[in-house]
């Protein structure tokens, strides 16, 4: 259903910089040849885990973490990210087909814990209202905060690269 398109270059910096200071556990559902766990675990974000279907792919993410000196440091595994725990997950990285969000959302809600952000490439999230946006047309990439009673924050997506501010917690005052 969804097919392996590499994140651009410039997706995997605003994917990065959407996750800057969030040095947690990082996981990249559908992680295609392991570029953004690589990534990620170069700035700091530990574990820096993928989950992939496609063999091939999961070989090709080690073989590019052992030429980068990382293989004892990120993971791969070869996983149906569907049937993958977020319990324990600060940090969720998606680039998937539009198909397959509304499903998935439901899967975040349901399992990642209070705190968590989730970062989506190329496509958002249906219904989540974004905490931030950074890019421009195919390299667009979205964050989600999860709260308490699920996600939120401020609606409406910037029309240039932007952070959205995000919206004030009712309950505060
Ligand atoms: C658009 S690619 C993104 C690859 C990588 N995250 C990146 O940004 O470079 C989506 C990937 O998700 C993988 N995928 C699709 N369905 C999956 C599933 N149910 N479980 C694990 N991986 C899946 C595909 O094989 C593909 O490599």
């Amino acid at each position: 259903q969804v097919p392996y398109v590499g994140a651009s270059v410039r997706q995997v910096e605003h994917v990065l910089s959407l996750l800057r200071g969030r040095y947690e556990k990082l996981e990249d559902l559908g992680s295609g040849d392991g570029r953004i766990v690589l990534a990620a675990h170069r700035c700091g974000l530990r574990p820096a885990v993928g989950y992939e279907l496609n063999p091939w792919l999961v070989g090709l993410a080690r073989l590019h973490a052992w030429r980068a000196g990382c293989a004892g440091s990120v993971c791969y595994h070869r996983e149906d990210l569907w049937k993958v725990s977020l319990r324990d997950c600060h940090n969720v990285c998606v680039f998937l087909a539009p198909s397959v969000l509304p499903l998935l959302e439901g899967k975040l809600q349901a399992e990642l814990p209070e705190g968590a952000r989730v970062v989506s490439g190329r496509f958002p999230l249906p219904t989540w209202q974004p905490v931030a946006v950074v890019g421009e047309g195919l390299d667009r990439v979205w964050a989600y905060d999860v709260h308490g009673g699920g996600p939120g924050g401020q609606a409406a997506p910037a029309p240039s690269s932007a952070l959205v501010p995000r919206a004030p917690d009712p309950q505060a005052a």
